[in-house]
C-alpha cells in the first residue's frame, strides 16, 4: 500500500492565519528549517491509482494541486479519489468536504454520529447526494472500502474509539466536563490488506489506555496525534488560553505523554501528525526534535511518501 501525507498540521494549519508566534515567524520567512504544513489529513491507496482520504482537511484543493497522483486522468471530469474517511467533525477534518462539490461519485464513511454532524449541515449538499453515497461505519467492525459503484478498493479499515472530545464546534457547555462527548466522535482506524494491519491512523488522542496499549504493541506503523510537546505550552507562549487536555490531546512530552506512552510497545514506525502552531518538533533545529528523533518518532511533513 501506498501512504501520502497530505497535511501534517493541526486545525490552523502551520503557520495560522493569525499567529505569530516565533514558530509562525519562522514559516513565514521561509526558513528551511520550519517548512509551512497544510492541516492534517493522508491520501491512501493499494494499487497507486485510486485514492481514499483519511479526513478531508480546508485545504484540500491545495493538497490535491500539489500531489500529482490526485489530478483528474482520463475524463474530462474525473478524480482518483475514490472515497473519504472522516475520523471527527473537527474543522480540520470536515471542511474539505466543500471542495469535492458538484457532482462527482464519491463515497463518504464516517460513524452515524459523524454523520448526523454533516447531516444537520445542509452546505455539505453542495456533494451531490444522487452521487456522493455516506455510509456508517461501526465501532470495532471491519469495514471494506469501496467506490461509489460498491467496488472494492483493495483495503479495508476497522474504526475504533480512542479518548476525546466533541469537535470544538459541537461543545456543549450545559452537558458536563467532556462537553456532551459521545464514544463515537473521536476514532482511530486501524488498516488492513492482504489479511494483515499495514498501520494505524490516530491524529487524535486524549491520553493512552490499557486497550489502546494492546491494540498498538508490535504495530508495524502508527501516526499519531503529534498536537502538542507539552500540555500547557500554548498557555506559556501567551498565544492561548487552552492545554492540550482540555482541548482532547495527549502531550508528547511528560509522564503522561506520548513518548513514554509508546516507550516499550515496539512498534516499528512511529510517525507525529496533526501538530500544533506552537509545538517545537515542527522545527527542524529544535531539542525538541532532536528528543523524539532519539526516541525513535519520525515527524511528519507534506508530501512524505510512505510504502506499508
Ligand atoms: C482540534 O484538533 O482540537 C481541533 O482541530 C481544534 C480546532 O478546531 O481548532
Ligand atoms: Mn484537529
Amino acid at each position: 500500500m501506498q501512504v501520502r501525507v497530505l497535511g501534517s498540521a493541526a486545525g490552523g494549519g502551520y503557520p495560522q492565519w493569525n499567529c505569530n508566534h516565533p514558530n509562525s515567524r519562522r514559516a513565514r520567512a521561509g526558513d528551511a528549517m520550519a517548512p509551512r504544513r497544510t492541516q492534517s489529513s493522508i491520501a491512501v491507496s493499494a494499487d497507486g491509482i485510486d485514492w481514499v482520504l483519511f479526513n478531508a482537511s480546508p485545504d484540500l484543493r491545495q493538497q490535491i494541486n500539489d500531489t500529482p497522483v490526485l489530478h483528474p486522468r482520463d475524463a474530462l471530469r474525473a478524480s482518483p479519489i475514490k472515497a473519504a474517511v472522516l475520523t471527527n467533525a473537527d474543522v480540520d477534518h470536515v471542511a474539505g468536504l466543500l471542495n469535492l462539490r458538484e457532482s462527482q461519485p464519491l463515497r463518504i464513511y464516517a460513524t452515524q454520529r459523524v454523520l448526523s454532524v454533516l447531516a444537520a449541515n445542509s452546505i455539505f449538499n453542495v456533494l451531490n447526494p444522487t452521487f456522493v453515497s455516506r455510509e456508517a461505519m461501526a465501532l470495532e467492525q471491519e469495514c471494506a472500502l469501496t467506490r461509489a459503484d460498491g467496488s472494492l478498493l483493495g483495503f479495508s479499515v476497522v474504526p475504533f474509539s480512542v479518548p476525546g472530545k466533541v469537535a470544538l464546534w459541537l461543545e456543549d457547555v450545559n452537558r458536563g466536563a467532556n462537553f456532551g462527548t459521545v464514544e463515537e466522535d473521536t476514532i482511530a482506524l486501524e488498516v488492513r490488506s492482504g489479511g494483515r494491519t499495514r498501520f494505524f491512523y490516530i491524529p487524535g488522542c486524549a491520553r493512552m489506555t490499557e486497550a489502546l496499549t494492546a491494540r498498538l504493541r508490535g504495530a508495524p506503523l502508527v501516526f499519531f496525534d503529534g498536537t502538542l510537546f507539552t500540555d500547557d505550552e500554548m498557555i506559556r507562549d501567551g498565544v492561548g488560553v487552552k492545554t492540550g487536555a482540555r482541548m482532547g490531546h495527549m502531550s508528547v512530552s511528560g509522564a503522561d505523554g506520548t513518548l513514554a506512552a509508546f516507550a516499550n510497545l515496539d512498534v516499528a514506525r512511529r510517525v507525529f501528525i496533526h501538530i500544533n502552531t506552537t509545538n517545537p518538533i515542527l522545527i527542524a533545529d529544535t531539542p525538541e526534535r532532536a528528543a523524539v528523533t532519539a526516541a525513535g518518532w519520525e515527524v511528519a511533513y507534506d508530501g512524505m511518501e510512505l510504502q506499508v
